[in-house]
């Protein structure tokens, strides 16, 4: 078999996770999670977006064990993470929302030290391999508290990298980081994930997401609301907007393209008419007739397909 081919995302292996009927009810009585169904394929980039407090942290903490189920279940790298707490654990490696550095601790002992809580043998060539790969193998003899916040963001994720997880969650792992460090990150991403690792991440950077996720889930309200291939949702949700430059500017739109439902933009010089890509007809042709008896004549035409991002606001709005 190539190499290679062995590499991608694999979907018909076993799941790297999966999420059964979870829910989630916190000691304050809010219902943080409500019936969660999820598999995360082997090998796969998973994009997880949703609002604040939407329970994108909290699903991932169940997962990763530090946060309690009050029901279902969660299988991780063939281990429930309850019942076998720590064969499941081994497998993941986790890049928490929240900074939480021993301030006292070199750079070096806390990430090897975190390869050693996972019952791993020392293996100093893969620390020094993760801190290069992070830009912080000349801190490693620097104590944190000394880093700056970019530089014990990267400790974290070298203490996530550092037993060689099969799994690795990373919750918002650009919030707040600067350009630099985004770019090493999404290389060290890119990397993993080329070496076969199951990668999920959170995100508010959707753009982020189009571009590197394979597949995406919205949760919002502690719910999943959809999952899908990034670039069939792309298609299947995408709105294409057809701008229209007028030869001539308008102050409104003539009452006989009404039915079109046209916006006026850039100053009465553009016409937008959205369409759905998925429509049997997308009623172009229609719209252009009736601009000709209007006697509305155009320069220039361009579509353009709308973001994710604005698919995931639709989404979160239609669901609220
Ligand atoms: N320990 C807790 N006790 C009670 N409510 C909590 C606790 N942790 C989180 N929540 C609530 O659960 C919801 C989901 O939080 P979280 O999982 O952090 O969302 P996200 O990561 O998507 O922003 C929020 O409304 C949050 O306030
Ligand atoms: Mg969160």
């Amino acid at each position: 078999m190539n190499p290679e081919a062995s590499k991608q995302a694999r979907p018909d292996a076993a799941p790297a996770v999966s999420i059964t009927h979870l829910g989630k009810v916190y000691a304050s009585g809010f219902r943080a999670l409500e019936d969660i169904n999820l598999d995360i394929r082997t090998g796969e980039l998973f994009a997880l977006l949703g609002p604040n407090g939407a329970g994108k942290t909290t699903l991932i903490n169940i997962v990763c064990g530090i946060v309690n189920a009050s029901s279902g279940t969660v299988v991780a790298g063939g281990h429930d993470v309850v019942r076998d707490y720590r064969a499941a654990r081994a497998r993941i490696g986790l890049v928490p929302q929240e900074l939480t550095t021993d301030a006292f601790e070199t750079v070096w002992s806390t990430v090897s030290f975190s390869r050693g809580l996972f019952g791993k043998p020392k293996s100093p060539m893969h620390i020094e391999k993760i801190l290069r790969e992070l830009s912080l193998w000349d801190k490693k003899d620097a104590r944190l508290r000394t880093l700056s916040g970019g530089m014990k963001r990267r400790v974290m994720i070298a203490k996530a990298l550092s037993h060689e997880p099969e799994i690795l969650f990373l919750d918002e792992p650009t919030a707040g980081v600067d350009v630099e460090l985004r770019r090493d990150m999404w290389e060290v991403v890119r990397q993993l994930r080329a070496d076969g690792v199951t990668i999920i991440l959170t995100t508010h950077y959707i753009e982020e997401a189009e571009q590197m996720a394979d597949r995406v889930g919205v949760i919002n309200n502690g719910r999943i609301v959809l999952v899908e291939e990034t670039a069939e949702l792309m298609r299947k949700l995408g709105e294409k907007r057809l701008i229209l430059q007028l030869h001539k500017r308008l102050d409104q739109i003539p009452g006989s393209l009404a039915e079109h439902h046209l916006r006026l933009a850039g100053g009465g010089e553009q016409l937008i008419y959205t369409y759905d890509t998925q429509a049997e007809r997308t009623g172009i042709t229609r719209l252009l007739s009736d601009l000709g008896k209007a006697g509305i004549t155009f320069n220039d035409l361009s579509t353009q397909q709308s973001s994710l991002e604005e698919i995931f606001v639709s989404l979160v709005r239609s669901a609220a």
